[in-house]
């Protein structure tokens, strides 16, 4: 069954008072096997296990661990027993992302703020706490079955949450990681992008950065449109897609049908060294979207001068994009999962705040092959 949901921001005050944001707390998602996801993405992303709540912790309908690389942290949560919020999610959406979880400084302000602008609630504000201290949380909704947890921590030194265990950490140099430092941005799927660009413009006093109409990123088959809000510093960004007309399925449509509503798409992670980390991700077995050696004769040519080897590119992949600030490095993971859903984009920024448009034809070549792999084109 499919859910459709748009936001009724309609009679909301206009904004009056700022919305602030301390960037993404977490992001959590909801999966079939969490032991095994957090295996994957310690041992394939390079994360480190911090925490972990479970049957051992007193929790006996759920398990839950947290793992840390730079400033992401990702939750992966499973249901234990069948008849669960959880186990229904994953029946219907297969893995996928549930909360990204936005840290500010005063939860009951900003749930108070967002509500009366038009949020729906996902939760009220409440208060968890242990020896280690107190937090405070509350969540809205977004598009899909997908929720923003409104947390502030500031009162708390524990490893994750109240009712998490602390895991062993390894030494200082065993926790490098592969170089992935924050959430760059998560992008959305949804079957109508501007009730949801509404939204977060309206009721998060977040603004609309940029658009791409799908005469910018057309190809033969498909299509879509995207546009970009960002809050006040620039710190959260959410592109959010919707579907535009084209000959055949498009991957946005091939997203929905698979995840049976909006969802996040991809999350981007930033890195100061993308061929080292993307070296390491192919030698940890991460599969990406194979870039067609042509890409490189024609990107040179429109790229022009820049600090890293084109042939490396060229061996691991990464695609490069200019815009008048400057120019990125980017390069796109296959759906982590067996549905055609989440997947991953590592970047690295060398000036541009771009989301890399001018690789969005060469990207969808990509995709649009793996599709009709699939038989979905
Ligand atoms: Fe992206």
């Amino acid at each position: 069954m499919t859910r459709t949901t748009t936001p009724d921001t309609k009679g909301a005050p206009e904004m009056s008072e700022t919305f602030d944001l301390n960037g993404i707390d977490y992001v959590e998602f909801w999966v079939g096997n969490a032991r095994q996801s957090a295996y994957f993405y310690e041992h394939a992303f390079g994360f480190t296990p911090v925490a972990y709540c479970g049957p051992e912790t007193g929790i006996r309908d759920r398990a839950s661990y947290v793992l840390e690389q730079g400033e992401i942290r990702f939750v992966f949560t499973s249901a234990i027993v069948p008849d669960h919020p959880i186990a229904e999610h994953h029946a219907l959406h297969g893995d996928g992302v549930h909360d990204v979880a936005l840290g500010v400084p005063d939860v009951d302000a900003a749930w108070a703020i967002a509500t009366s602008r038009g949020a729906t609630g996902a939760y009220e504000p409440r208060s968890a706490s242990d020896d280690d201290g107190q937090v405070r949380l509350a969540g809205i909704n977004t598009y899909g079955e997908t929720i923003h947890t409104l947390i502030d921590r500031s009162g708390y030194d524990g490893a994750f949450l109240p009712g998490y265990e602390a895991l062993p950490q390894p030494a200082a140099g065993e926790r490098a990681g592969i170089g992935l430092r924050f959430v760059d941005h998560v992008v959305g799927n949804t079957e109508d992008m501007n009730p949801w660009v509404d939204f977060y413009e309206r009721v998060l006093g977040f603004s609309e950065l940029a658009h791409f109409t799908d005469s910018d990123i057309t190809t033969e088959y498909s299509a879509l449109m995207s546009k970009v809000v960002q809050n006040g510093d620039g710190r959260v960004k959410f592109p959010i897609n919707e579907p535009a007309t084209g000959k055949r399925k498009s991957q946005i449509e091939e997203y929905l049908e698979a995840y049976r509503g909006a969802g996040v798409q991809h999350i981007a992670l930033l890195t100061d060294d993308i061929i080292r980390t993307v070296d390491e991700l192919h030698r940890r077995g991460v599969r990406f979207l194979e870039t067609p050696d042509s890409y490189y004769d024609a990107a040179e040519e429109r790229v022009g001068q820049i600090d890293e080897q084109w042939a490396d590119l060229r061996r691991t992949g990464v695609l490069v994009d200019r815009d008048d600030e400057g120019y990125l490095l980017q390069i796109f993971t296959k759906p982590v999962q067996d549905r055609p859903t989440v997947f991953y984009e590592i970047i690295q920024r060398k000036g541009s705040r771009g989301f890399g448009e001018g690789n969005f034809k060469a990207l969808f070549e990509a995709i649009e092959r793996e599709q009709a792999l699939r038989g979905n084109l």
